[in-house]
């Protein structure tokens, strides 16, 4: 049997370790290993290569991915797909193991229903924004990643009694604000899935002055519901509370950045075992996830189209630790 690997959209800490996993672990079966690069482009550019188990030495600690990554476009025609599946063809690559997000999972099942190969994928995305996995590979070092930085930023809000404003990503998950908002203390966390209003915001700053803080963190999901970005909300926020010395940080790509966490790695080690033992057992068509720590599957088109949701209590928890 020959199987092919290839990460695909946002890369994300940890998806080297899912990619020495799924090496190995073929390795150990006496299963062939291809890697395609840069993602579903490599598919219709042939880009491929031969692995063994030394071809991935020295990369569980590595951020980003080895194999590269895209959000290829021309895979969303069905042109793209027909020359990919030639290439799975002329390669004689019997299955494809997908390390990606939704939009990778997207393109996997509709490449899968209409060439018929089978496919399984492995959740990887700082945004842990995906049905049928609690966590997804890269989310906790990009947590750990973006309370480093929140921290940094309060040591200079404090000396300068400043507001700041930090954005950190996730278009329409709050899973990562919502979290890294509660860890570093934050006084507000505006996130997709809920619209607080500009003038709860105002509310929640004035009430905190007036109990004597006199420097205040909010971090704003990069998606949120108030129809204006961070800069707008500084602006809003600074016209009304003029008294107020506002700065806005946008943490961007380093939160997608830098070596995983433990947590990362050995998640993406199961995973990628998992997915290998999967398809060995005949099944296809679905995503591997972990669920109170157990490996399960779970069909392509549920993770998709389920909804990951964010835990509503921590809302909660954060409104009453923000006093
Ligand atoms: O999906 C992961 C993610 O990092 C999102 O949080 C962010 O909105 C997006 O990717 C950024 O994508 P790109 O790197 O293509 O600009």
């Amino acid at each position: 049997m020959r199987i092919g690997v290839l990460t695909s959209g946002g890369d994300a800490p940890g998806m080297n370790a899912a990619v020495r996993a799924v090496v190995r672990t073929c390795a150990f079966y006496k299963i062939d290993c291809l890697a395609i690069l840069k993602g579903y482009q490599g598919l219709i550019e042939d880009n491929t290569k031969q692995m063994n188990p030394r071809s991935v030495n020295n990369i569980i600690n590595k951020g980003g991915t080895v194999l590269k990554s895209a959000r290829c476009l021309e895979f969303r025609t069905k042109e793209g797909r027909q020359k990919a599946f030639e290439n799975i063809k002329k390669n004689k690559i019997q299955a494809l193991v997908v390390i990606g997000g939704d939009g990778s999972f997207t393109g996997a099942m509709i490449f899968q229903s209409e060439f018929n190969i089978p496919i399984i994928g492995i959740p990887g995305t700082i945004d842990n924004d995906i049905y049928g996995t609690s966590h997804t590979i890269g989310y906790d070092t990009a947590l750990n990643t973006v309370i480093d930085a929140i921290d940094k930023i309060r040591d200079t809000a404090i000396s300068h009694n400043r507001l700041f404003f930090v954005e950190v990503m996730g278009r329409d998950a709050g899973h990562l604000a919502l979290n890294t908002g509660i860890g570093a203390g934050a006084e507000e966390i505006l996130i997709p899935e809920e619209n607080m209003g500009l003038n709860r915001l105002l509310e929640s700053l004035e009430r905190s002055e007036k109990s004597g803080k006199s420097s205040s963190i909010v971090v704003i999901a990069e998606g949120g519901k108030t129809g204006k970005n961070v800069f707008e909300i500084a602006e809003y926020v600074e016209k009304n509370m003029p008294h107020y010395e506002v700065r806005v940080s946008v943490l961007g790509h380093i939160q997608r950045g830098g070596s995983p966490s433990c947590f990362d790695r050995v998640l993406a080690s199961r995973m990628g075992v998992y997915a290998v033992e999967s398809l060995l057992k005949g099944k296809s068509n679905v995503m591997v996830g972990i669920k109170e720590d157990d490996m399960i599957l779970t069909s392509l088109d549920k993770a998709i189209k389920g909804k990951s949701e964010i835990n509503k209590n921590l809302i909660r928890v954060s409104d009453i630790l923000s006093i």
